[in-house]
């Protein structure tokens, strides 16, 4: 067992008075318990439910003082599971790690044995912060999107495009031959919309202004919404007859004003996406695919390396949606 009286780094929220501060502090370690490994976290990153996390949202972290870090990758130092053993490298995505349980943004994680994936041996720790939880959902979300809909049925478009999940959706979607249309409020990024494989790109304003009917004309055979509100109805009145739409963030809004008609008239699928519990076979699959026939190479090779004390910075950025791609954190232990 760790030494009681040594201590580890960890990006720490406190709450004093309704505000939430964020600082780097030094904490203690405790017994494993309940817990069945103890992680050396290499590698986390920036997701939006961190930001959120961080800020004080309580749908996301009921309790303060807390770590943020939905993500890590590192190396088991402790294990009281027989299945795992001291050295091995291991991914730890979603369920409640940095939501209610101490999460990636610390030099160490306590979790239990059943929350941890192997990394995969073609995936270095740091390219597999670059998908994290971002990565497992545009895979979820790609692969409930092309059970349903085939590339020649039309353009796909992506809300949210040079965010962490619309980014990589907007790659794999290009790779697998799907025509792209990236929805996107930065009108310089272009360019990197374009690099990731995007055929097109709609800015923001215009999806949002289009007009309030129950039905629009349409324009797309699917889509992957990662924003909700106004720019979801509209992707849903805007889908082709037997089109479908994954949902799965509410950066913009999380309320949804529609008809049923979409659905009736249409025969439109929306299909949720809830990589938090997504099954283990499924968040196998979209790893292996992540390093294989997926690889969104441009993303990696771009993706933004920050450190615990770059972290409120980045945190600010996001909420105010001006990141772009992945912001990867690198733990200095
Ligand atoms: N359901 C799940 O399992 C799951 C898992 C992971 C994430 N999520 C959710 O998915 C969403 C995206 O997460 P992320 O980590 O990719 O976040 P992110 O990196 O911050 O990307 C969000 C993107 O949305 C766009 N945006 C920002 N503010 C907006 C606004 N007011 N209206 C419309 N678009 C706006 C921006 O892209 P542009 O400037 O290009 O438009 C921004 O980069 C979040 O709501 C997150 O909670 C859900």
């Amino acid at each position: 067992m760790k030494q009681v009286n040594s201590t580890f780094k960890a990006f720490r929220v406190e709450e004093s008075d309704g505000d939430y501060n964020c600082s780097i502090k030094d904490m203690s370690f405790s017994p494993l318990e309940d817990h069945e490994i103890l992680v050396k976290v290499k590698y986390s990153s920036l997701n939006y439910k961190d930001a959120l996390s961080a800020s004080g949202n309580k749908g996301v972290t009921r309790h303060f003082p807390h770590t943020p870090g939905i993500d890590a990758v590192g190396i088991i130092e402790e294990s009281t599971d027989t299945n795992w053993t001291v050295g091995e490298q291991v991914i730890v995505t979603s369920y409640d790690l940095g939501m209610n349980t101490d999460g990636g943004f610390a030099e160490y994680i306590k979790v239990p044995s059943s929350w941890a994936v192997k990394l995969p041996e073609q995936l270095s720790m740091k390219d597999a912060m670059v998908y994290g939880t971002a990565g497992l959902t545009a895979g979820m979300s790609v692969l409930r999107l092309t059970q349903l809909v085939k590339p020649e049925d039309g353009k796909i478009v992506v809300s949210g495009a040079t965010g962490g999940v619309g980014s990589l959706s907007v790659s794999i979607l290009s790779k697998l031959g799907y025509d792209v249309v990236a929805i996107t409020g930065k009108e310089s990024e272009r360019d990197f919309l374009f690099s990731l494989g995007a055929k097109e790109i709609l800015l923001r304003q215009e999806i949002e202004s289009m007009a309030s009917k129950p039905l629009l004309k349409p324009l797309f055979a699917g889509g992957i919404d990662t924003v909700g509100g106004v720019i979801l109805e509209n992707i849903i009145k805007t889908t082709s007859p037997m089109g479908a739409i994954t949902c799965c963030g509410n950066v913009a809004s999380p309320k949804l004003e529609l008809t049923v008609f979409p659905f009736i008239l249409r025969g439109i699928t929306l299909v949720g996406i809830d990589s938090q519990n997504s099954k283990m076979k499924d968040r196998t699959l979209v790893w292996e695919k992540l390093t294989s026939e997926w690889k969104p190479e441009h993303l990696v090779n771009t993706s933004n390396e920050v450190t615990l004390e770059d972290l409120n910075k980045n945190i600010q950025l996001m909420l105010k949606g001006q990141l772009k791609g992945r912001t990867i954190v690198k733990i200095e232990n």
